[in-house]
């Protein structure tokens, strides 16, 4: 079957829908494997499509599935109009977007166009030579003047990668450097050049055509250099930090209006449009959504997912609840009147919440629902990382060897290995920190290789499996899916989550995270005590028994104090 953008798509409700919609983002590689060969596939995804739409989920988002080389999982194409043979076909996707189709959802795809693969033709092209075709699609420099080209400190600029060691390769055959945000593997595409553009416009249309739903952008924000690419400040790892020139660049909003005019506003009906922007403030957050403009539907930004970094990603600071909420509510009240936020605490680049934030072996139910009643009912459109809905915690790795992620294999390579450090201590750092924390495989049950696979897992299961698994839980209405199935039916039919103005409640209180959201004469009130010691929340006129949800037994919320990592949520008024 070939579908041609003829596979109907859920009615629109409104152009606005998405602001009552939640998000499910699948990473194929860890959610089900079909064929035994223990890679997640997308005849995996259509077989589980019910345990997302089980929960009441608007909208699919699927991690890169094209042809890659798969340096990064992914995140390295090197066909954009092809499915890898590890997932599976382009037939194999038609049928996924029918089937989310046909279950009233819709599924928005990985739009990964700051970068392509280092084997994606347009590169191999380009690092021919000088002359014409596609020489000028990525960014060629010559080395340092007086210096050896390809010895260290001869970079046409002094900026790191994000994975490690310089932004820049060494490319012989064409004598030149090329730029690299992240790993060799991946170059950056100059979308200062016409015809990059016009490529990555025209194989958006594809998609569109094709029957998918919208993009979620990767680092969208980083498309638009500053052209004297400036040496930037030097940070702890020596090299210099280029995000002052890439992160919001001179023709970043003219390439998303371009993007917008040649793409979306042809196109009857309406899609969805998230940009993934790191480093983004809430000021730009509010610029790109700004619905005047409509270049972008919401951000996904890193603020909180920082919190616990003290300089980078690696080293550990202590988060409180006074730092959450300072955190949360900025960006609540900046984008209260225009624009608009995504609201996450997983993907596939972060240590799995319950592990993190919360307190996985002490209060694992309490601080999994906890967290999760908080996220939901704050205003933007929440979004549910495969395993989240089950509480899924960190991954249980015993040496450097069970970890596959190419961020946390580089990070031991130049700790340990170049750096002569500790390797234990880089082990303890990767446990807590590591991208592969989310990517171990999807708990469906208590069976051998959980449910996920017949054959070897690419990456080791979480033995926590037996009583951590999708069938347990379904069938246990006390459980955390059935939390989030709540959570998310209220957004649908409580105007007040998905619309209401939001203010922090009891600001200060060093247990209890709390605050109302309210549109007209209806009030949602939130208390969560996000702590392990004993919390108490200021009444305020709440009568104690207009108790709509909470994550502990009925019978002990008569009171003001909160248990340990207890929530609840009140309905004030009528
Ligand atoms: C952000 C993606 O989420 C991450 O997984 C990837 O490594 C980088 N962008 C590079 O594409």
């Amino acid at each position: 079957m070939v579908l041609d953008g003829t596979s109907p798509r859920p009615a629109s409700r409104d152009a606005l829908w998405w602001q009552s919609a939640v998000v499910y983002q699948v990473y194929p590689r860890s959610f089900a494997d079909s064929d035994g060969d223990g890679i997640g596939d997308l005849r995996g995804v259509l077989a589980h499509l019910d345990h997302i739409a089980g929960l009441g989920i608007d909208v699919v988002w699927l991690s890169p599935v094209c042809r890659s080389p798969q340096a990064d999982n992914g995140y390295d194409i090197s066909d954009y109009q092809d499915i890898d043979p590890l997932f599976g076909t382009l037939a194999d996707l038609d049928a996924l977007i029918e089937a989310v189709h046909e279950r009233g959802m819709r599924l928005i795809m990985d739009l990964v166009v700051n970068h392509t693969s280092d084997e994606h033709p347009w590169f191999v092209e380009s690092r021919r030579g000088h002359l014409g075709g596609k020489s000028d699609w990525y960014f060629w420099r010559d080395a340092r003047p007086g210096s050896v080209p390809g010895e260290p400190g001869a970079e046409p600029n002094n900026w790191g990668a994000a994975f490690a060691g310089s932004a820049w390769e060494w490319c012989p055959d064409r004598n030149q450097y090329y730029l690299h945000l992240f790993s060799a593997k991946q170059p950056d595409l100059n979308w200062e050049n016409a015809e990059v553009r016009e490529a990555v416009f025209a194989m958006m249309n594809w998609w569109l055509d094709r029957g998918v739903d919208g993009f979620r952008m990767d680092v969208i924000n980083f498309i638009s250099k500053d052209p004297a690419l400036p040496d930037g400040e030097v940070t702890a790892t020596g090299y210099g930090d280029g995000m002052p020139y890439f992160s919001y660049g001179p023709r970043v909003h003219a390439y998303l209006a371009e993007m917008r005019r040649r793409v979306f506003e042809p196109r009857p009906g309406t899609y969805l449009t998230v940009g993934e922007m790191p480093g983004v403030t809430p000021q730009q957050a509010r610029e790109f959504t700004d619905s005047k403009r409509g270049q972008l539907d919401m951000v996904f930004q890193f603020e909180h997912v920082s919190l616990d970094h003290d300089g980078d990603k690696w080293t550990q600071r202590t988060v409180s609840v006074n730092d959450l909420r300072d955190t949360l509510g900025r960006w609540q009240e900046a984008l209260a009147e225009e624009g608009w936020n995504s609201l996450y605490w997983n993907n596939h680049d972060q240590p799995r919440v319950v592990s993190r934030f919360g307190d996985d072996e002490g209060c694992w139910f309490g601080s999994a629902t906890a967290l999760a009643i908080v996220l939901h009912l704050h205003r933007g459109t929440p979004y549910v990382y495969q395993g989240e809905e089950l509480g899924m915690t960190n991954a249980v790795f015993d040496d450097v060897t069970d970890f596959r992620d190419i961020e946390s294999l580089d990070y031991y390579e130049q700790t340990v290995v170049r750096n002569q450090g500790d390797p234990a201590a880089a082990l303890a750092v990767l446990r807590r920190k590591s991208r592969d924390n989310a990517r171990t495989p999807m708990q469906w049950t208590s069976g051998p290789g959980a449910g996920f696979t017949a054959g070897t897992p690419w990456i080791r299961v979480n033995p926590n499996h037996v009583w951590l698994n999708a069938a347990d839980q379904r069938s246990d209405p006390g459980s955390v899916y059935h939390l989030y199935r709540q959570l998310i039916g209220l957004r649908h039919s409580e105007p007040a989550v998905a619309r209401g103005d939001f203010a922090l409640l009891d600001v200060g209180n060093e247990h209890v995270y709390a605050f109302r959201r309210r549109l007209g004469s209806r009030e949602i009130r939130v208390v969560a005590n996000l702590s392990a010691a004993d919390g108490t929340f200021g009444r305020d006129g709440l009568e104690l028994d207009q108790v709509l949800l909470g994550n502990r037994p009925a019978r002990e919320r008569e009171t003001d104090r909160l248990a340990p990592w207890e929530a609840r949520v009140y309905l004030v008024g009528t």
